[in-house]
């Protein structure tokens, strides 16, 4: 098989980072590994570094897995279209694209992006919450989501907010349609970057520190 039609580079293409794209779901528990096949919306929440994205690039791989061996995806498209019907993407970078289209001579419009991202089969979205709340922001984070929302459309969100800071910190309207359509995930635990970081420096705690148990709850 090609090299570009490997499961990593397939991942790459949907907007997997190099850090994730090993990422599975084997380590998880029985209820998360069960909500993460079946590709449905889910909300993972929890202190930072406590693995919400290692678990959504997880689910995204195992989607991706699963539609190639359904028919659903053709692996040729997949590595030549600019629009992945499975796409990872970071919150504040899709603020970022917007803010780009309002440029003069920007190819897309605030309206090209939304319907890019709303026609997308099975969206990620990483790190929601983490942006400067502005007015602005707010209303394209809740057009997005209430679009997925009413057309029935599988999407992955983490955030370090609980529901209820989303609607205090942003919008209940958005915080509200994300406890209707997604399954709720909660992180605990330490921060694996700085035990990570401290065992890189002591090898022989490495194994301890840095279990493969994720911080689930
Ligand atoms: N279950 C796991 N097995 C192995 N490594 C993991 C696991 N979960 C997370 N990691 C690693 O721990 C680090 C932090 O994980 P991750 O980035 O997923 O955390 P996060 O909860 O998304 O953090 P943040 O809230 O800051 O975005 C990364 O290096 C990641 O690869
Ligand atoms: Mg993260």
């Amino acid at each position: 098989m090609p090299e570009a039609f490997s499961l990593p580079n397939l991942l790459a293409r949907c907007g997997v980072s190099k850090r994730f794209i090993n990422a599975d779901l084997s380590e998880f528990s029985a209820y998360c590994q069960k909500i993460g096949k079946t590709g449905e919306s889910l909300f993972a929440h929890g202190p930072r570094g406590t693995g919400k994205t290692h678990f959504l690039c997880a689910c995204l791989s195992m989607a991706v897995q699963k539609k190639l061996k359904a028919g659903e995806l053709n692996i040729e498209s997949l590595v030549t279209t600019q629009k992945p019907p499975v796409k990872f993407l970071p919150a504040p970078e899709l603020l970022v694209e917007f803010k780009q289209s309002y440029e003069p001579n920007s190819p897309m419009s605030e309206a090209g992006i939304l319907k890019k991202y709303s026609a997308v089969e099975l969206l990620v979205l990483d790190d929601f919450g983490v942006e400067r709340v502005s007015h602005w922001s707010i209303q394209v984070l809740y057009l997005l989501i209430d679009r997925r929302y009413r057309d029935m459309k599988a999407t992955m969100i983490s955030s370090n907010l609980r529901p209820s800071e989303i609607a205090a910190k942003f919008d209940d309207r958005i915080a509200s349609r994300i406890c209707e359509m997604c399954h709720q995930v909660k992180f605990q635990g330490q921060d694996r970057r700085t035990v990570k970081g401290s065992t890189d420096k002591q090898p022989a705690r490495r194994d301890k520190q840095n279990g493969k148990q994720a911080n689930l709850h």
